[in-house]
């Protein structure tokens, strides 16, 4: 039997070609519609459908999918991509494209069930697979007539003629295929197309070509018996005065659409997909650099693309995020990143984080979320508990340490003006009475931020100077006569010290002073028996911030604004308005968490907060800030050892080091980035450079802390040679 095979494009072209071209834009104006579709087109030869696509369709993209590679070849042009392949086994993923479709395609394929079954799998729930083959039974009367003259000469032709080879191109064996195969909403549709031949040669040219059944059987003739089929051909065609032979050329098309399980299951499973990568992303982090490297940084690129006219899969873009996304991250949620005071994320952190994010609560107030404003009362209770502060403590979850000392402050600016008879929220600060605002040397650059969001100034403040660790002197506390609003800090940054709350608070007692704390990381450590002295007076102070994002590593973005009594908050952030329920002063139905913080709406941190509090217990948390101190202790003495300046009294979960002096410790940090087993960050310390170590993740143990160690003191080796 001659080959079914199609490879030439110059024999194809005026055999078949020229007709297809003319049913592809027909077929694809019987499919529904969709501008800014994905298109793969299975077998698209010389590409007469895929063309028409990329005319016709306004498509996001066009797959040319073809085993032969001189077909491809023809084919590729504007707007149309082409890849090698073949029906049972395109080269894209599941549920790539909108539409799938094959052009005078299935009839050649060995298992045209095992090739829908194909085009299904790359179709995308929703979209459309369809296809269309010419009625060799009637129809396409060119080379109906051409076996009906063959077999009238060879009766053994009969075995060839594409009638009897393939049944399946007719409407009823279409439909059974599509319905069979699983797709809705399956319709059959007959187009039928004029196919003019300027004469005889015109029409049996082709012929010659030698490709596809018909020429392949008549090439095969001997030569008297090929001239002797092309009389008989000429005898039975419908021949005009000029010449001309118009026959027409009928083909069967089929369409159905893979079902779409509807927007649960479709939701599902896109939560399935983000859930699997974020799952992997997990457990690949420890073998990654902590920074990324300069590709994957440069593979960022891949996000550069105008906003889609037409939205894109779910699934794909979750997909481009975590391919292009993920290897450009920094890997802090793993054990060995020592960098600013950043916290990892617990594994039921992250997993409660997902849970409350597919509950999507608003926790303003109780009425949009009764479990929001449960679970704050629960979180409340357990942290006052926990932080050993005054029982009534009021706290509010907002973004971040720098908003929580901004809500410290601002409710202590209005308490100290309404001592003195001055309403700031309804009057401003234009006028006030005013009051002075101490902070120390080495108080966080971000409460300087907040001083200024609350209108008291960064720089109209009195500078109280530190001692070697950062700590606030409190015997150069000022001598003001109050009121005074006092800005304390538990944890510098740097060296990890607290400033002595009781002579503090004692100074501010007597001068109708609002105490406030600015302790980002350093207030867990009240959570940690074995360094009850370091924090001792921390409960005298009237506000507190912290965050839930660094040392209980939960994730991003997680403060706490705390205030001694509730209504100094809701002082400043109470609002009314005509349809949010009247703000109760008592808070009896519930905490109203947008009467006490900056933000209304807002997601509800609180979730998160009691997840891991609940899962690490009180002992967990007390472990935690112990063992971050004993790794932050472990890499101390290993550096002193080798030979570095360990510039602070390592109390807490911060290490500063230097080695020789500021230029070579730039040097030995640069390369300790460079090598990417950990990442620390530089800081300055009395007028030189320094590198700081944090420890802050649940996941950094004494053996991450001999990795750091190895890995710094390597690196000095090589800088220092
Ligand atoms: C002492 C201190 N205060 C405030 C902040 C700011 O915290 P956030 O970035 O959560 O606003 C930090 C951050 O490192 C800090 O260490």
């Amino acid at each position: 039997m001659p080959s079914d095979s199609w490879t030439s494009d110059q024999a194809y072209e005026p055999y078949i070609g020229r007709w297809s071209r003319l049913v592809a834009p027909r077929f694809l104006r019987w499919l529904p519609a969709r501008p800014g579709a994905g298109w793969c087109d299975v077998g698209c030869g010389t590409g007469a459908l895929a063309r028409a696509i990329v005319d016709g369709e306004r498509p996001r993209s066009v797959l040319g999918v073809d085993p032969s590679a001189a077909y491809l070849a023809a084919a590729r042009g504007a707007g149309l991509g082409v890849a090698v392949g073949t029906a049972t086994a395109l080269p894209a993923r599941d549920a790539a494209f909108d539409r799938v479709v094959s052009a005078l395609v299935l009839n050649f394929v060995p298992r045209p069930d095992a090739a829908l079954a194909e085009m299904r799998r790359v179709t995308r729930a929703g979209g459309w697979v369809g296809g269309y083959v010419w009625d060799y039974a009637e129809g396409m009367q060119l080379i109906r007539r051409f076996w009906d003259a063959a077999t009238a000469l060879d009766p053994a032709a009969t075995e060839l003629d594409e009638a009897r080879r393939f049944p399946l191109c007719r409407p009823e064996p279409l439909r059974a295929l599509f319905a069979t195969g699983g797709l809705s909403d399956v319709d059959v549709e007959e187009i039928v197309v004029r196919t003019r031949f300027a004469d005889f040669d015109d029409l049996w040219g082709p012929f010659l070509g030698g490709q596809g059944p018909a020429p392949g059987y008549c090439v095969a003739l001997p030569p008297e018996r090929r001239d002797a089929l092309r009389e008989r051909l000429r005898g039975t065609l419908p021949t005009a005065s000029d010449g001309s032979i118009t026959l027409t050329a009928r083909a069967w098309a089929v369409r159905g659409r893979v079902p779409d399980p509807g927007p649960s299951e479709r939701g599902a499973a896109v939560l399935r997909t983000a859930a699997a990568l974020a799952i992997s992303y997990a457990g690949s982090v420890d073998d990654r650099r902590v920074a990324p490297g300069a590709d994957a940084v440069t593979a960022l690129q891949g996000f550069d693309e105008a906003l889609p006219e037409v939205g894109v899969d779910a699934e794909r873009t979750l997909r481009l995020l975590h391919e292009v996304g993920g290897p450009a991250t920094v890997a802090s949620t793993g054990a060995r990143y020592f960098g600013f005071v950043t916290g990892g994320t617990y594994p039921v952190a992250l997993g409660s984080a997902w849970l409350a994010g597919a509950w999507d609560q608003n926790a303003a107030l109780p009425v949009m979320s009764p479990v929001a404003a449960r679970l704050h009362e629960v979180v409340r209770g357990w942290l006052v508990d926990l932080l050993r502060l005054p029982a009534d403590t009021g706290i509010a979850f907002v973004t971040g340490a720098t908003v929580a000392n901004a809500c410290g402050l601002a409710a202590g600016r209005d308490a100290l003006l309404a001592r003195m008879g001055w309403d700031a929220q309804a009057d401003g600060l234009f006028g006030a009475p005013a009051f002075d605002v101490v902070v120390g040397e080495r108080a966080h650059s971000t409460l300087s931020k907040s001083l200024g969001l609350v209108g008291l100034g960064r720089s109209r403040v009195i500078v109280v100077p530190a001692d070697d660790q950062g700590r606030m002197r409190a015997d150069r506390l000022p001598a003001s006569v109050g009121p005074v609003l006092v800005c304390a800090q538990a944890g510098e940054v740097n060296t990890g010290a607290f400033d002595p709350f009781d002579e503090i608070a004692d100074w501010a007692a007597g001068r109708e002073g609002w105490l406030h704390v600015d302790g980002a990381f350093g207030l867990w450590a009240r959570a940690d028996p074995g360094r009850a002295e370091l924090v001792a007076g921390l409960d005298r102070a009237d506000s507190w911030a912290t965050d839930g994002h660094k040392w209980l590593n939960v994730g991003y973005d997680c403060g706490l604004a705390l205030v001694r009594r509730l209504p100094d908050l809701r002082r400043t952030f109470s609002t009314a308005a005509g349809y949010l329920p009247s703000a109760d002063p008592q808070g009896a139905g519930g905490f109203e968490a947008m009467h006490h913080t900056p933000q209304s709406s807002q997601r509800a941190r609180q979730i998160e907060l009691w997840a891991v509090l609940r899962t690490l217990g009180r002992r967990g948390v007390a472990e935690l800030v112990d063992r971050s101190c004993a790794v932050a202790m472990a890499i101390a003495e290993r550096l002193r050892n080798g030979g570095l300046t360990v510039l602070n009294d390592v109390v807490l979960n911060q290490v500063l080091v230097r080695l020789v002096d500021g230029p070579t410790t730039d040097a030995l940090i640069a390369a300790v980035q460079a090598d990417g087993r950990i990442w620390c960050g530089p800081t300055t310390w009395d007028g030189s450079s320094a590198m700081r170590i944090s420890v802050s993740s649940w996941r950094t143990g004494l053996d991450d802390a001999a990795v750091a160690a190895d890995v710094i003191l390597q690196c000095a080796d090589r800088v220092s040679r």
